[in-house]
């Protein structure tokens, strides 16, 4: 079509023509016979289409009304984004009224709880407390742990009893909707990083009454900085968590596959990080256990990256293979290979022999993956 054109004839195009009109340019001025050819319409030697000065104002007023749609939508949804991204679900999730029921057998649940499968203190607490923890000290969970995630920062609080900066004028309620729903006191909904949700009534409940025993200590954490992708997701993507059954049923702690199972997906974790995840979302993209789950480069991991192992038994690639029952248990026990690495070792240290042999006779029945991980560890200078 374009070759059919007299190369005489001034012509001009859809896209010519609306760049003029945009710009003003002086499109009204041109000679009287001037016209413009549009390429769909292309009826013959003599016939053309002319437009018009009045048409061309149209245009000009139609464009310019889209553009100002355009730009009001835009602003709208950023102001909305704004104003949602901590929005409170108080009201499909309500506080309930709980009165945890206390005793020392259950505070000592609770405190072995929070020391260590459920890792409490591991994120709730400054990355210079980790050493000491690692070495067995109950370091004060005042807070302030920061995770650099693409949604931006976000720091873990103060879980102290301390009722200005700590969780001492957080009602039982209150605690208990965090561990099962992970919506803060201010109802706002928090990124999947505690995985307690399936955790049982009877579990949840002694955390409660072992956390009303800690002394406060006072420490005001920054608040979350979120970047604006973080608000976004946060406004569009992020819902409280939901338990898969309720109510979730109780799982007696013994040595069987079934608290294994339990320990390793809704107390411990060792699904949440040794299963690839979106880091934007937290939404589980890997095969369970299979690893390759990326964390740092940042400043808790001394700038190394790592990528967490295949766990599954996978005669070639899984971790597992390496270890029996026993290997397993002392493993577990060995602690930290390497300095920075995120997983919680010094808690898992001190798990009691039931609970370590219930994690490795569940994740022998784990579905094996053949999947061989970058890592564990690449240090700083590699990255490049
Ligand atoms: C993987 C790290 C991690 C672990 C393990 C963890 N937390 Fe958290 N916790 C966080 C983060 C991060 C936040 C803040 C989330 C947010 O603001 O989006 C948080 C928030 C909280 C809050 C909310 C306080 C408020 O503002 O209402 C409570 C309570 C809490 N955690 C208790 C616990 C308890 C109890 C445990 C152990 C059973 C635990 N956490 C284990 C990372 C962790
Ligand atoms: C916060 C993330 C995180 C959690 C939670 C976690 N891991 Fe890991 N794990 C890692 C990373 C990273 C590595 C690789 C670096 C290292 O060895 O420390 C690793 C390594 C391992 C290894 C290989 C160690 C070796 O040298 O043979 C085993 C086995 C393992 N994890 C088991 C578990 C089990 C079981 C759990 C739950 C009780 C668990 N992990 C929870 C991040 C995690």
């Amino acid at each position: 079509m374009f070759k059919k054109l007299k190369p005489s004839l001034q012509t001009c195009y859809w896209f010519d023509f609306l760049i003029f009109t945009f710009y003003n340019i002086k499109i009204y001025c041109l000679p009287k016979n001037t016209f413009f050819k549009l390429p769909f319409h292309n009826l013959g030697e003599n016939t053309y289409y002319y437009l018009t000065k009045p048409f061309l104002m149209k245009l000009k007023k139609i464009i310019l009304s889209l553009l100002v749609i355009i730009l009001i939508a835009v602003g709208g949804f950023l102001l909305y984004v704004q104003t949602h991204y901590n929005q409170s679900f108080d009201e499909s999730h309500p506080v309930t009224e709980l009165k945890v029921k206390s005793d020392s057998s259950i505070i000592e649940h609770g405190r072995y709880l929070v020391y260590g499968p459920a890792h409490c203190a591991h994120c709730h607490t400054a990355l210079e407390n980790i050493p000491e923890l690692e070495k067995g000290v109950e370091v004060p969970m005042s807070g302030g742990f920061v995770f650099e995630l693409p949604l931006g920062n976000v720091y873990t609080p103060n879980i102290t009893s301390d009722k200005e900066t700590g969780i001492g004028n957080h009602t039982d309620g209150e605690l208990y909707r965090m561990l099962r729903h992970n919506v803060r006191k201010d109802g706002a909904a928090c990124l999947e990083l505690m995985p307690f949700f399936n955790m049982s009534d009877e579990d949840i409940h002694a955390v409660i009454a072992f956390l009303r025993t800690v002394p406060p200590v006072k420490n005001e954490v920054p608040k979350n900085d979120y970047t604006m992708m973080g608000k976004i997701i946060r406004t569009m993507a992020i819902k409280p968590s939901e338990p898969a059954q309720n109510p979730i049923p109780f799982v007696k702690q013994d040595s069987t596959i079934a608290y294994g199972k339990y320990l390793c997906e809704s107390v411990a974790n060792c699904m949440g990080c040794h299963t690839n995840r979106d880091l934007k979302t937290g939404a589980f993209v890997g095969e369970p256990y299979a690893g390759g789950f990326q964390m740092g480069p940042d400043k808790s991991t001394a700038m190394y990256t790592f990528i967490t192992p295949n766990i599954t038994s996978d005669p070639e690639t899984g971790y597992l293979r390496l270890y029996d029952e026993v290997g397993f248990i002392g493993r577990m026990r060995g602690g930290r290979v390497h300095q920075t690495s995120p997983m919680p070792w010094g808690p898992y240290s001190r798990l009691s022999d039931s609970d370590l042999k219930a994690i490795y006779r569940y994740l022998k029945t784990v579905k094996p993956v053949k999947q061989k991980n970058a890592g564990p560890m690449i240090p700083p200078a590699s990255q490049s």
